[in-house]
Parts: structure tokens; sequence; C-alpha cells
């Protein structure tokens, strides 16, 4: 058999698969942006979720520790249903963490986590103003208003420590 012939019959019999090997967001009926940006959320709530682990274990304080507990507890739930959407949606949600921040001194870690929850309010607020995002509007919102949450509970923990400190 002719070379020319040989990568003719392989590729021939190759091509259903090769359909296959497109990335999976090719078929999504989404936008890039829109799955991008749920990626990078997913990434930052995985983030999110280490760094309350790691504050709330370097913190003694039993009341602040439930506090970023608490917190934690909904970043795994953000994280999950993000997931989910974009596995209905036919993409690939990522495993990748943002890079969890952490530090010494209670006013310190309290200020990374109002920065982390800052920026998380962004990003949904980002994803919201898309127009793909509207069929999942609610749920997204509904995340927004806990980050919202999560920062005045943290805020709060913030003025008790300064005035301690007065
Ligand atoms: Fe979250
Ligand atoms: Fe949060």
């Amino acid at each position: 058999m002719k070379r020319r012939d040989f990568v003719k019959l392989v590729f021939g019999a190759l091509s259903p698969f090769v359909v296959q090997l497109k990335p999976k967001e090719a078929y999504s009926r989404f936008s890039q942006p829109f799955i991008s940006l749920c990626n990078l959320a997913i990434s930052h709530e995985y983030g999110a979720i280490v760094q309350y682990i790691n504050h709330s274990g370097l913190i003694p304080d039993s009341n602040i520790k439930s506090i970023l507990e608490r917190n934690m507890q909904d970043e795994i739930v953000h994280a999950r249903k993000l997931t989910e959407i974009l596995v209905k949606e036919g993409a690939s949600p990522t495993v990748s963490i943002w890079p969890p921040q952490t530090g010494k001194g209670l006013k310190k870690l309290i200020e990374e986590d109002i920065e982390g929850e800052n920026a998380a309010i962004k990003l949904y607020s980002q994803i919201l103003d898309l127009p793909e995002s509207k069929k999942y509007r609610d749920v997204i919102y509904s995340f927004m208003k806990r980050e919202e949450v999560h920062r005045s509970r943290l805020v709060e923990i913030m003025s008790a420590v300064r005035k301690s400190k007065t």
C-alpha cells in the first residue's frame, strides 16, 4: 500500500473520533465568557475554602472560628452548584484553586478574607452582567448575596478587633 493511501485510510478511520476530540465547550450553548467566568468563580471558591480552613485553624477565638466555618460551608455549596451548571451546559468544570492567602495576626487574616469576599462579589456581578447568565440569574444572584453576608460578618469581626485595640 502506498503511503498516501495508508494516510487516507488511517485518517478516514479516525474521522469519527476527530469530532469528539474537539473541546466540549464548542458544543455548549453558552458563550466562552460565561464558561470562563464560572470556572474562575469555581477556582475562587476552592481558594476561599482552603483559606477559611487555614484561617479558622490559626485563629484561637472559637466564635470567630465558627463564623469562618459558616462562610466556608456556603463556598462549598457555591463551588458544587457552579460545577453542576457547567456540566449541564456541556462544559468542563475546573479543579484549579485560586491561591489562598495566609499570614500572621488576626487583623491580617480577616483583611485577607474581606478582600476575598470583595473579589467574589465583583466576579458574580460580572457574571450577572452577561446576557447568557439569564437562565441561572436567580442562583448566581443568591450566591452574590451570600458573599455580601460573609463580608458583613467579617467586617463586624474587624470592627470588634479595632475596638478591642483602642
Ligand atoms: Fe462563595
Ligand atoms: Fe464568601
